[in-house]
Formats: structure tokens, C-alpha cells, sequence
């Protein structure tokens, strides 16, 4: 399969899926405090996606191939997790940074967006992180518009992340999306500017950096599923679903709560 653009009318439901994945971000934000539970948040924000919004949690369940099936609606990655953290009994601390990645099918289209939240006050160094990682995502998403290289994006988030001491893990990486959670192409997270797929009009894909406060090394826990970083490094991650337009780029998963852009 190639990469497919989006017609107008596709475009509009993923406005709509779009939006209601940012909204559940907003709604479970302000909850997010000391003592309460990931598999709490994971209920609140499963209860509020099928009782309120009426869409679908589409991580419960998701089974890739040579995954199992993942067992909760959301993904919660504390600390050193770097992604697809699964929600549990362990309590948040002060100090902990949380990311939450929320995906929700609404008439048939996904939704895709995470934020990292800081449960009381994090280290200086856990702020830094978060706020470097959001300008990188920042700094990808600047960058598209038609007739740019997928290479620009990752070497731009690569560039920035690295001047500051930070590394880009390499596994993961966004992903087109649509009537399927992931589908072609695959958006890395570090490259070669003028290199890969040239944007055009009605793509639509995630950019979705995970940076890591020491070495880009990854393990994957024995659950399957939850990935940390090898050397325990604090790890984060945001996540927007991205439309390329006529003459640059449209944001597809914003709602009132969503942080605004880095002046930079
Ligand atoms: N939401 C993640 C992403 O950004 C994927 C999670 S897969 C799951 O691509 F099964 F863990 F939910
Ligand atoms: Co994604
Ligand atoms: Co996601």
C-alpha cells in the first residue's frame, strides 16, 4: 500500500476525530495529580471517550502483528518509559512526568495526540526535557508544507534535540493515519534534510518525537508492550496528527486545552 490523500470529506472526519482526541486530553489533564493511578486515568478517560464522545478507544485491543493485544484505552509512559506504557495500579508521585496518548476512531477515522503532564512539580531537568521535546515536535510540524521532504522533519527534530545534550530514539515513529490506526508512511524522528517521501496536499500523519535525556538505547519490557529507556534516563514525547495542506500544514488534533506553539 502507498500513501493515499485525503479527500475533502475524509479530511473533515479526521477534523472531527482530531479534535475529540485533544478533548479527552483536556478533560483528563487537570485530574492528573499526585495519588491518582494511571489504570484511573485510563478509566476516566475510557468512560469519557464511549459514555460522552461516543467514540472508540482505539488502543484496546490493538494487536499488530507480532504484538498481543493491548489492554487498555490509553497509553501512559512515566518517567524513564518512553512509549506504549500500560496503565496500572502504581501511583503517581510529585515529581513524576507523565505522557498520555489518546486515539480515538470517530466514524470510521483516528484521532492520534499525546502530551506530556507534570504531576506537582517536576525537577528542572524533567521541565527541560518536556519542553525541549515539545519544540522539537514543534519544529517538524514548521516544516511541512507541499513539495518538503519527510528527511526535513527528522532532521530537524534530530538537530535540535542533539544541540542540547538529548537523543531521538530510533524504533518508533510517527505514522499515516486515517481509517487505520498506522498506515503508510512512516515519519522518523531524526534523518537527512532533501531525503525520503515529498509532501503533497491531503496527507495526513503523526509527528510524535521521543526524546530521551540520556543515550537513544530502548528495551522492551517482558508485558510486551511497555518500552523504557536502557539506561533509565528520563524519556518524553508529544504527539499531533498533521494534515498537509495546499500551502503548508493544519493541525488536526487542537481543542480549547491544547498548549499553544513555542515562540521560538
Ligand atoms: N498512540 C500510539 C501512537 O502514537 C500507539 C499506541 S499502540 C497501543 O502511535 F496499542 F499501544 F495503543
Ligand atoms: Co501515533
Ligand atoms: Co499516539
Amino acid at each position: 500500500m502507498s500513501v493515499q490523500l485525503k479527500s475533502a470529506e475524509d479530511i473533515e472526519k479526521m477534523r472531527v476525530a482530531g479534535r475529540l482526541a485533544a478533548e479527552v486530553l483536556d478533560f483528563v489533564g487537570p485530574q492528573i495529580v499526585p495519588g491518582i493511578t494511571t489504570e484511573e486515568i485510563d478509566r476516566l478517560c475510557h468512560d469519557y471517550m464511549v459514555d460522552v464522545q461516543g467514540t472508540v478507544p482505539a488502543p484496546l485491543n490493538y494487536s499488530p502483528p507480532g504484538y498481543s493485544p493491548f489492554p487498555k484505552s490509553i497509553c501512559t509512559s512515566v518517567n524513564h518509559v518512553v512509549c506504549h506504557g500500560i496503565p496500572g495500579p502504581k501511583k503517581l508521585k510529585a515529581g513524576d512526568v507523565v505522557n498520555v496518548d489518546i486515539t480515538v476512531i470517530k466514524d470510521g477515522y483516528h484521532g492520534d495526540t499525546s502530551r506530556m503532564f507534570y504531576v506537582g512539580e517536576p525537577s528542572i531537568q524533567a521541565r527541560r526535557l518536556c519542553e525541549l521535546t515539545y519544540e522539537c515536535m514543534w519544529r517538524g510540524i514548521r516544516v511541512v508544507r507541499p513539495g518538503a521532504f519527510l528527511g526535513d522533519i527528522g532532521h530537524t527534530i534530530q538537530t535540535h534535540a542533539e544541540a542540547h545534550g538529548f537523543s531521538v530514539v530510533r524504533e518508533f515513529c510517527g505514522h499515516g493515519i486515517g481509517r487505520r490506526f498506522h498506515e503508510e508512511p512512516q515519519v522518523l524522528h531524526y534523518g537527512r534534510p532533501h531525503t525520503g517521501l515529498k509532501l503533497a496536499p491531503g496527507m495526513t500523519f503523526t509527528i510524535e518525537p521521543m526524546i530521551n535525556a540520556g543515550k537513544a538505547g530502548i528495551r522492551q519490557l517482558a508485558d510486551g508492550w511497555t518500552v523504557v529507556t536502557k539506561d533509565h534516563s528520563l524519556s518524553a514525547q508529544w504527539e499531533h496528527t498533521i494534515l498537509v495542506t495546499e500551502d503548508g500544514f493544519e493541525v488536526l488534533t487542537t481543542s480549547v486545552g491544547t498548549p499553544a506553539p513555542p515562540g521560538d
